[in-house]
């Protein structure tokens, strides 16, 4: 049982897996040096108080209509519960500060996401430090602020592929493509108040993001902190909102050594109807087993999916793999018959992935992954990038490239270098390690 230092500190995440899983880890690591802690979340994903009995769960109403709430535009989701949340949230917060005077116990501090934009005056007018945690690639949250002085690229000449100088490595029509989702108004009001916050919390650490530190430091004038993959030490297990089907385990340790191709495109990302025909006939294609996560398509209602793919394809398909709607994600890639991955590359997808040293094809959907991909194969080179293509026989060739070839050999033992290398910054005195001290001495400082 570890003593409590008397301080408390509220959480506030976004109601999104990527987000709640960091969010959870970093409560459990604050716990962990005796630090109380009160999660506020919405009513729209909230996440399994039973799972985590030492922590106060208080839940806000979030206005959301069921058919806002199953929307996969983030960007309309993000707007909504902006709106909808600022008079509960205040309402909550002021709540808790009358308990905590009258228990004569102290609110070191707020920490929410950046996605949040009405809480750093909020917490202002309290006289509550607000620290943001990101949980975004270091690069991607500081560059994607420069994205509107990049309005004056266009699609219309032929050199798409080039790279972009301002936002590498990423490509001239990446760069467009997550420019069709900056909001710019959202996006000065999110910058605006991280510049006022008391400091940055990334899911990340030096190993991987090296290159954007010394510049976010500079341009957020804030101070940053790096949590490193915290995954290792707290799984990420307990904050799932949907429940793992702990059957892929037991199908996997049937399985030989790194024979499998996991497949899964984390929790906001569902591909249509044809392109999963495509997915399934490239899977089925090539000589491997895997276990694919599929938890809709994001042109059929309900769970009539499974219709949309010939019964003689879902026999063969069901012969060599197996096809689940959520899988316990750390532990299958922890698992020794995990050859590669096929992934939309989310920032907590990516980090586990190289955790684990799984490599990976590339899939990315949208905004960070599309960076989160390149960073993968071009300068990690520890993955193999699809480039967009949900083709059969694409698929089915990145799957012999990574699994049979010795292009794969010589990109799991870059994998394995990065892995030891990530995987040390949360060891004693290593980078992250370091930086959560830090992070714990100036939380206490408040
Ligand atoms: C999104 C963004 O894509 C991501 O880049 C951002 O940083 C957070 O929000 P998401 O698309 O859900 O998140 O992907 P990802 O970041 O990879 O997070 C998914 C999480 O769900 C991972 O922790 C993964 O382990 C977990 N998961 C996914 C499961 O536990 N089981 C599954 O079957 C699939």
């Amino acid at each position: 049982m570890v003593k409590s230092n008397g301080l408390r500190v509220v959480l506030f995440p976004l109601p999104l897996q990527g987000v709640i899983n960091p969010m959870i880890q970093l409560a459990k690591i604050l716990h962990s040096r005796g630090f109380s802690i009160t999660v506020i979340h919405t009513r729209f994903n909230a996440p399994k108080a039973s799972s985590h009995p030492l922590f106060t769960f208080v839940e806000i109403p979030d206005g959301l209509s069921e058919t806002e709430a199953t929307t996969e535009d983030v960007t309309l989701l993000l707007t909504l519960l902006n709106q909808n949340c600022e008079s509960p949230f205040r309402d909550c917060l002021n709540k808790l500060f009358q308990s905590a005077e009258k228990e004569k116990e102290r609110i070191s501090c707020l920490i929410d996401d950046s996605g949040w934009v009405f809480t750093q005056p909020l917490s202002q007018s309290l006289n509550l430090p607000r620290l943001v945690l990101n949980t975004f690639k270091v690069s991607f949250f500081t560059n994607h602020f420069l994205l509107p002085q990049l309005r004056h690229l266009t699609l219309l000449d032929s050199k798409q592929d080039d790279p972009v100088e301002e936002f590498p490595p990423l490509r001239k029509k990446e760069v467009l493509q997550i420019l069709t989702e900056v909001l710019d108004s959202y996006s000065d009001m999110m910058l605006e108040q991280t510049k006022a916050s008391s400091g940055l919390i990334f899911m990340s650490c030096e190993e991987l993001d090296q290159d954007s530190l010394t510049q976010a430091r500079e341009y957020f004038n804030v101070p940053i902190f790096m949590m490193g993959p915290s995954h290792i030490q707290f799984p990420a297990s307990s904050s799932s909102l949907l429940s793992p089907d702990e059957s892929s385990i037991s199908w996997l340790d049937k399985q030989e050594d790194k024979s499998v191709i996991y497949v899964s495109f984390g929790s906001i990302s569902t591909v249509s109807k044809s392109e999963l025909m495509e997915i399934a006939w490239g899977l089925s294609n090539t000589d491997q087993p895997f276990l694919w996560v599929v938890r809709g398509c994001s042109d059929v209602q309900g769970k009539e999916w499974t219709e949309a793919i010939p019964e003689e394809l879902m026999e063969r398909l069901k012969e060599k793999g197996k096809i689940v709607k959520w899988a316990p994600q750390q532990e299958v890639l922890k698992h020794r018959a995990i050859g590669g991955f096929l992934t939309h590359n989310g920032w907590n997808s990516t980090v586990e992935s190289i955790c684990e040293g799984v490599p990976m094809i590339c899939l990315p959907f949208r905004w960070d992954q599309l960076l989160n991909a390149r960073f993968v194969t071009e300068v990690w080179m520890v993955g193999i990038h699809l480039e967009g293509k949900i083709e059969r026989n694409e698929i089915e060739k990145a799957i012999r490239r990574l699994l049979l070839e010795t292009e794969g050999e010589a990109t799991r033992e870059r994998m394995e270098l990065l892995k030891e290398k990530v995987g040390s910054s949360v060891k004693q005195n290593g980078s992250a390690y370091r930086s959560v001290e830090s992070l714990i001495d100036y939380i206490s400082s408040f």
